[in-house]
């Protein structure tokens, strides 16, 4: 029996984690569901999976939690505990009684509660990349130092790590990351600046929360995702290939130094990877479509264009400059992110507005978790009001 909590569980991760707890109710029990303002969501849960705590973001969302429950029709006796605030995702990342913990918040909200997650020796499946990609060197030390275990959730990780079972990581030459493209891959460049949100939103691969989507249709994610990869199984970022291939089922590969290549492939759902990231290092039925192959099929393998989408060019440079660079990329991304999906800036915006918080922000080491949320939050004040300047039309470029 694996004692889980699962932060970030109304979202599409967490929901998928939820479908694999359905299928095995013998094998997993929830102890914590953490969730940010869906308490509608969050109640349906709560009645379903009855766990010992549940945490929402904010008092507000508190407040409503415990008068939707009443509605829900549930005896105040068999309640969880009920909590809110930052204090409240680490407890619930951290009681004793759990052993496996889903970090599945989007954002660096999610990072002080995986952190200590893992400072106090869980195991955690990781979905949360901003967790590696703001605070990298600082996790991956807890990793060391309390004997954690992290597990990669990110379809394209967990296939790395599938493919790096397979040999000695000191004979491997390189990590081939794929990428579906995004829905603008056959938009020309010209075409970029008059995208709307919902034409981003439509990805044609994979239905994911809003952020990470946008994300792909800028490749961010990607880059993101290069960073994640470099912390997780220490790649300098010249070893890790970025490959497009619109069809999202081969999701990693590694080059040996023989020349051989090994791929992991499945079907685009995320419930394989997730269930991977609970069992490992066994293997259980998981409920994913199989890949017929007696169906004919086609798959495509393309460099990606980095004029087209620097972002995910700017993600390379910020690792290798280290330090706070990829904090201030990520917080500065997010922001862009919410006010192109607000309608308040353009698609091309967002790589200005990136890119302009990048050059204003000072290079810092950060030392502590602290430190690395104060980058942020200084970085998400200086990307608002560049945000603000394009959306009052100040700057045009
Ligand atoms: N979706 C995928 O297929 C996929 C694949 C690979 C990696 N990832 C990564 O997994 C993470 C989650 O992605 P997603 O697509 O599942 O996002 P999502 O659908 O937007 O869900 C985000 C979750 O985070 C919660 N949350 C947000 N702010 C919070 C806060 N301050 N405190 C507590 N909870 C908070 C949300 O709660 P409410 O909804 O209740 O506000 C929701 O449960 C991201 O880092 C993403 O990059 C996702």
């Amino acid at each position: 029996m694996k004692i889980l909590t699962v932060l970030g569980s109304t979202g599409s991760i967490g929901t998928h984690t939820l479908d694999i707890v359905r299928c095995n109710r013998h094998l997993y029990q929830v102890y914590a569901l953490v969730a940010g303002q869906n308490v509608e969501a969050l109640v349906s849960q709560i009645v379903e999976f009855r766990p010992k705590v549940a945490a929402v973001a904010t008092s507000a969302a508190l407040t409503q939690l415990s008068s939707r429950l009443a509605a829900a029709g549930l005896p105040q006796t068999e309640w969880p505990e009920l909590l809110c605030g930052d204090a409240a995702r680490v407890q619930a990342a951290t009681a004793g009684e759990v052993d496996t913990v889903i970090s599945a918040i989007v954002g660096v909200a999610g990072l002080e509660a995986t952190y200590q997650a893992l400072c106090a020796g869980k195991r955690v499946g990781l979905a949360n990349k901003e967790v590696l990609v703001a605070g990298g060197e600082l996790v991956m030390e807890a990793v060391r130092e309390h004997g954690a275990e992290l597990l990669p959730v990110d379809s394209e990780h967990n296939g790395a790590h599938q493919c790096l079972r397979a040999g000695n990581r000191q004979q491997v030459e390189k990590l081939i990351l794929t990428a579906s493209g995004g829905p603008f891959r056959n938009t020309p460049k010209e075409a970029l600046a008059f995208v709307t949100p919902e034409q981003a939103l439509n990805h044609p691969t994979w239905r994911m929360g809003n952020r990470i989507t946008i994300d792909c249709a800028t490749l961010m994610n990607k880059g993101f995702e290069v960073i994640e990869a470099c912390w997780l199984f220490g790649f300098a970022p010249s070893e890790v290939e970025v490959v497009i291939h619109p069809q999202s089922t081969v999701h990693a590969m590694i080059e040996y130094s023989d020349g051989s290549i090994l791929a992991q492939i499945s079907a685009t759902d995320m419930r394989m990877p997730i269930q991977y990231a609970l069992t490992y290092p066994e293997r259980w039925a998981a409920p994913v479509p199989k890949i017929d192959w007696a169906e004919a099929r086609k798959w495509e393998f393309l460099p990606p264009d980095l004029e087209k989408f620097p972002l995910l060019k700017l993600a390379y440079q910020c690792q290798e400059a280290g330090g706070s660079a990829t904090c201030v990329l990520n917080a500065a991304d997010e922001i862009a992110v919410e006010a192109f999906l607000q309608g308040r800036i353009g698609f091309l915006s967002i790589y200005q507005i990136v890119l302009e918080t990048l050059s204003r922000m000072p290079a810092r080491t950060p030392k502590t978790v602290g430190d690395i949320l104060e980058i942020d939050h200084e970085s998400r004040i200086l990307a608002r009001e560049l945000a603000a300047a394009r959306a009052a039309g100040h700057v045009t470029a």
